[in-house]
C-alpha cells in the first residue's frame, strides 16, 4: 500500500473517531454553562417541553460540529481553517451545555444524532472544497439560520425555565459572532435555492429530533 493511501485511511480513521467521540462520549466545554437564578422549579409540563426543546439544541450542536469538522477537512486557506477552528471550540461549549441541561431536564439525546452528523459532515465537507468565499458564505447563512432558530425556542420557552434560556442566550450570542466573523473574512452571499435548500434541512432535523 502507497503512502497516499495511509493517509486517506489515517484521515479516515481520525474522523470516525471524532464522530463516535461527538456523538456518544461527555463533551467537556472550556466555559462554564451560563448561570441561572437556584432553585427554580419547572412544572412537569414545562419540563418535558424544555427537554424536546434543548433535545433539538443539542442535535444542532451535533450538526455544527459536523459541519466544521467536515469543511475544516476540505477547506485550504489557513484563515478560514484558523476562524472554523475558533468556531469550533466554542460550539463544543454549547454541545456541552445541551447535554448537561437535557440531564438536568431528565431528557434524552437523539436517536437520529448519527443521521445528522453524516449528513451535516457531507455538506460541510462539499462547502469547504468550494474554496474560500463560498466556505465562509456557508458558514454565515447557517450561523443566521441557526440564531433565528435559537430565539424561536426561547420564545417558546418563556419565562418559566430561566436556566435554559441563559444557556440558549450565550449560544445566540456566539452563532452570532460566528456569522459576523465568517462574512467579514468574506463570505459571499449564497445562491437563493441554496439558502431554501438549508432551511428545509433544519426543519427536517428540527422536528426529526423534536419526537425521536
Ligand atoms: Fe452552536
Ligand atoms: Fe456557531
Amino acid at each position: 500500500m502507497d503512502t497516499r493511501s495511509f493517509n486517506l485511511i489515517d484521515i479516515a480513521l481520525g474522523e470516525i473517531d471524532k464522530a463516535i467521540k461527538t456523538l456518544t462520549a461527555p463533551s467537556h466545554s472550556s466555559r462554564p454553562a451560563p448561570a441561572a437564578p437556584e432553585g427554580e422549579v419547572l412544572q412537569e409540563a414545562q419540563r418535558a417541553l424544555s427537554a424536546r426543546l434543548m433535545r433539538v439544541n443539542h442535535s444542532g450542536e451535533v450538526a455544527a460540529q459536523a459541519l466544521y469538522q467536515g469543511q475544516a477537512l476540505t477547506a485550504r486557506d489557513a484563515t478560514v481553517s484558523a476562524a472554523l477552528r475558533h468556531a469550533a471550540a466554542e460550539e463544543t461549549d454549547h454541545l456541552a451545555w445541551c447535554e448537561l441541561r437535557l440531564r438536568e431536564l431528565k431528557g434524552r439525546t437523539s436517536v437520529l444524532n448519527p443521521l445528522w452528523y453524516a449528513g451535516s459532515f457531507a455538506i460541510g465537507a462539499l462547502a469547504g472544497a468550494l474554496g474560500r468565499s463560498a466556505s465562509l458564505g456557508f458558514v454565515a447563512e447557517t450561523e443566521r439560520q441557526v440564531e433565528s432558530h435559537l430565539r424561536s425556542h426561547m420564545e417558546r420557552l418563556g419565562r418559566a425555565d430561566r436556566r435554559s434560556l441563559a444557556i440558549l442566550e450565550q449560544m445566540t450570542h456566539d452563532e452570532i459572532q460566528h456569522g459576523a466573523q465568517a462574512a467579514a473574512l468574506g463570505g459571499k452571499e449564497l445562491p437563493f435555492p441554496v439558502a431554501v435548500a438549508m432551511r428545509l434541512t433544519s426543519l427536517l432535523m428540527t422536528h426529526g429530533s423534536y419526537w425521536l
